[in-house]
């Protein structure tokens, strides 16, 4: 059909046309923002989930729930080795400046942002992950924040990443409340956060929520996140409410391919879409991946099942290369080696899995979903210490490839990922 009305849209943050599944997320931060608003206890909101489920779209969707709402938003996306000032910096300028129109006094507004230059100025000259010592004036203000207010001093400037925090948080978060709204701050992959600046959002997040002031961190992030958070600060737990977001159920999966097909009057038979649960195992990502190429190849609607199975290979050659290519390219050939072996073990014979197993099945069918994998069973396959491996391991998990969820074992971050590799010849794997 034709691939200009092509509505799906396969690809990171790529805003889908229709948000399926997610109505429970979107109708509890409907309640938080409410809640914070008006001053009452709340949580900062943590999503976690595998590659591709859909965490930097519902980051999106909630974002643009906050800004229905007048309130002050800004986001940011965490990478490793780098330090946290100089994107929140920029985030909580774009949330002040959404807020400023509404507010009545010029004065506070410029008195936030002095402040806040004073904050971003801490940042290490470079923009690396050291916050910058105070050294010579020259040196500190190569870099400027693009704000056109003098640094102001005394406040969130200590150098303390976490003193700065909690006291810049608390600006912001008045500027907002003069105004009778709130600020929302949007963390996105926010497990690649250095272990200072987690620590520090933390101890911020903790503060602001017992002085009841309306600023929130609505963070995102791989399924180990809580892990990383608990390290930082063993109250985190209590800190932030944690959702999970998951592959979509059968209904969800089927709306989201349906509803946008019927704005184009396409149709899909029921075994059409009995197939494209099967491949697509409600992975958001592969949902969209295959609703396009099955649009692209069916000659007319409504679409077949003949029709899935004809387009299922030009989706996998195109998933091979932007979904599990690119990341695997990023992996060394020792990495390599260690997420072959992990394929392998992922395979698995164990029949816990049978939940799942049935939704995720390739072009062969049926394969059950990768496992996590005990470490000792990978220098075992290998022939390897356990500690020899710790660096592959160790590196794996700071590329966001695979994460450790239960001690001693680790898992793909990436949906079907064993399974791409098992499909791999080995020669242009190693
Ligand atoms: N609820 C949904 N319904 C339908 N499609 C969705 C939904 N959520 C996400 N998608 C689609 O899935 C794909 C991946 O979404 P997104 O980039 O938000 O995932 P992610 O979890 O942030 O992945 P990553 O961990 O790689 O950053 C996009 O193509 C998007 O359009
Ligand atoms: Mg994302």
């Amino acid at each position: 059909m034709d691939p200009v009305r092509n509505p799906y849209a396969p690809g990171a943050g790529q805003r889908p046309p229709e948000l399926a599944g997610r109505d429970r997320e979107l109708a509890a931060f409907e309640v938080v923002l409410e809640r914070v608003a008006r001053g009452r206890p709340e949580r900062s909101l943590v999503l976690t989930g595998l590659r591709g489920v859909g965490k930097t779209v519902l980051l999106n969707a909630l974002r643009s729930q906050a800004i229905g709402r007048l309130w002050g938003t800004g986001k940011i996306e965490a990478r490793p080795d780098q330090s946290l000032r100089r994107p929140l910096s920029a985030a909580l300028h774009m949330a002040v400046r959404e807020l400023a129109p509404r507010h009545r006094a010029p004065d506070r507004i410029d008195e936030f942002l002095g402040v806040l230059k004073a904050f971003a100025l801490r940042a290490a000259p470079s923009g690396g992950g050291r916050p910058g010592k105070g050294g010579p004036a020259k040196l500190r203000d190569r870099w400027q924040p693009g704000i056109d207010v003098p640094a102001a001093t005394g406040r969130a400037d200590s150098g303390d990443i976490e003193i700065d925090l909690v006291e810049l948080f608390t600006d912001a978060a008045e500027v907002a409340a003069d105004v009778g709204t709130g600020v929302a701050v949007f963390l996105d992959e926010m497990q690649d956060l250095g272990p200072d600046d987690v620590s520090a959002l933390c101890a911020a997040c903790h503060e602001l929520s017992q002085s009841g002031a309306p600023l929130i961190v609505v963070g995102a992030g791989l399924p180990h996140l809580p892990a990383v958070l608990s390290a930082a600060k063993s109250y985190s737990e209590r800190l932030f409410s944690y959702q999970r977001i998951d592959k979509l159920d059968r209904i969800a999966a089927d709306q989201a391919l349906v509803a946008p097909a019927a704005r184009e009057d396409v149709e899909y038979e029921p075994k059409a879409l009995d197939a494209l649960f099967e491949t697509s195992g409600g992975y958001p990502y592969f949902v969209q991946a295959y609703g396009k190429a099955t649009w692209d190849h069916a000659p007319r609607s409504p679409i077949t099942a003949a029709d899935v199975r004809v387009a299922r290979p030009s989706a996998e050659a195109e998933l091979a290369v932007g979904f599990f290519g690119s990341r695997y390219e990023r992996a060394t050939p020792a990495e390599r080696e260690y997420l072959r072996a992990m394929a392998e073990l992922s395979a698995g014979s164990s029949s816990s899995d049978g939940a799942v197993a049935g939704t995720v099945a390739g072009s062969g069918g049926g394969s059950p979903a990768d496992q996590a994998v005990p470490t000792a069973d990978i220098a075992r396959a290998l022939g390897r210490r356990p500690a020899s491996l710790s660096p592959a391991r160790d590196s794996l998990i700071k590329k966001g490839l695979i994460y450790s969820g239960e001690r001693g074992t680790v898992a793909f971050t990436v949906p079907h990922f064993g399974r791409y590799l098992r499909g791999q010849p080995t020669d242009t794997v190693l």
